[in-house]
């Protein structure tokens, strides 16, 4: 069992039965409730059941971004009122981002704040979501825009959840490990990402071990985002556009594969802006074409996706504000591009993607 320590929490990678009994024998609550989703009731719960005390309850509801909003936060409170929990409860939110940013915020502002314990089953969850203290709900159009910062109990982990998971789902969570590999220097590099990826994910627990501590390095030492922490945004502002945009659609895609197309963009306004190495632009741009799906941004208005660009929390005013690359291993946060930059850079992802697929 590998253990990371932040500053109010610890977490701890491990079988999932161990880790939840050693916690809940240290701890003591007067109900405890399982947030789950549809698909992780079916397949995760179980895991869990022989580490639960036998009158705990469960709030099940709809898998998906779609559901991440005001609607179902009112379902989850009312059910925490149903189930009679007060402070002193426990909420577990076991399941994905999703369930993880949503249960976090619900619980967070449950009678002032409950505790909650995040168990995320999803690579992405594991490797980003579940550590950063980020809690919220999409609103309008706008993803994560209700929310606020406010730490579990703790975050365990347990690699084995993801067997179980789609490899459409798995495939998107490596994304966010390959921006950690992009923004600092890992402890892994691309390569050995992609030979994980096609080795079916053997060594993932200790990949996902090193990739938390990459994001607890920027998430440690400035943990409300005034300043290193933007490097975890490195091909979000584009991609979470290109997110928000799809999400409109008959074809959403997967928070990785919106983020891997930004990272191509950013990886090229990076390559105009802060002299990011040709062979660098070459390898992101061949590693991300190579397993993600190739999207035609033309589908997209521009115009709309720039407003959505606007939108983001992490601009100040109208410009909007970019995490960089000054090579492999080194991100460079505050750098404002405008329109004409940024429509040149959707312009060069669509470019390439059609190399690809040789039109
Ligand atoms: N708080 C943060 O810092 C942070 C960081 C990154 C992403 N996020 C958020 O995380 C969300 C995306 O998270 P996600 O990709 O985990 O999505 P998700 O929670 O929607 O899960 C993806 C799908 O996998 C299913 N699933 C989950 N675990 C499973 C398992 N073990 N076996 C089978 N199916 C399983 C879910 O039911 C769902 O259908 C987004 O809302 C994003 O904004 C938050
Ligand atoms: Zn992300």
């Amino acid at each position: 069992m590998q253990t990371i320590q932040l500053a109010d929490y610890y977490i701890r990678i491990g079988a999932i039965k161990s880790s939840l009994s050693t916690f809940l024998k240290q701890n003591v609550f007067s109900k405890i409730i399982v947030l789950t989703d549809e698909n992780t009731q079916k397949y995760c719960l179980p895991l869990l059941k022989n580490a639960l005390p036998i009158d705990y309850q469960t709030i099940m509801i709809p898998a998906g971004e779609p559901h991440k909003n005001l609607d179902t936060c009112q379902i989850i409170w009312n059910s925490l009122f149903e189930a009679g929990a007060d402070r002193k409860s426990l909420l577990i939110n076991l399941g994905g981002g999703v369930i993880g940013d949503m249960g976090g915020f619900c619980a967070s502002t449950f009678k002032r704040g409950m505790p909650f314990l995040q168990i995320p089953t999803t690579l992405l969850s594991q490797v980003d979501a579940s550590i950063g203290g980020k809690l919220g709900i999409d609103f309008g159009n706008v993803k994560n825009s209700i929310g606020m910062f406010g730490n579990p109990k703790t975050v365990l982990i347990d690699p084995n959840f993801l067997q179980t998971l789609p490899t459409r789902e798995i495939r998107s969570g490596f994304a966010e490990l390959f921006k950690h590999a992009l923004i600092h220097n890992a402890k892994f590099s691309i390569q050995d990402l992609l030979n994980a990826y096609h080795q079916n994910q053997s060594n993932l627990a200790a990949i996902i071990g090193d990739s938390l501590l990459v994001k607890k390095h920027f998430v440690e030492n400035d943990p409300f985002e005034k300043g290193i922490r933007k490097a975890l945004n490195f091909g979000h502002t584009i991609g979470h556009a290109v997110e928000s945009a799809a999400l409109e659609t008959h074809e959403p895609l997967l928070h990785g594969e919106a983020i891997a197309i930004g990272m191509i963009c950013e990886a090229y306004l990076s390559y105009q802006m802060t002299r990011l190495p040709d062979a660098d632009l070459d390898l992101i741009v061949n590693t991300f074409t190579k397993i993600y799906p190739k999207i035609d941004l033309q589908h997209f208005d521009y115009q709309q996706l720039i407003e959505l660009m606007q939108q983001d929390k992490k601009n100040d005013g109208n410009a909007i504000n970019f995490t960089l690359l000054k090579k492999i291993g080194s991100a460079s946060i505050n750098h404002v591009a405008n329109e004409e930059q940024i429509i040149e850079s959707l312009e060069f992802y669509n470019d390439q993607i059609c190399k690809h697929i040789g039109r």
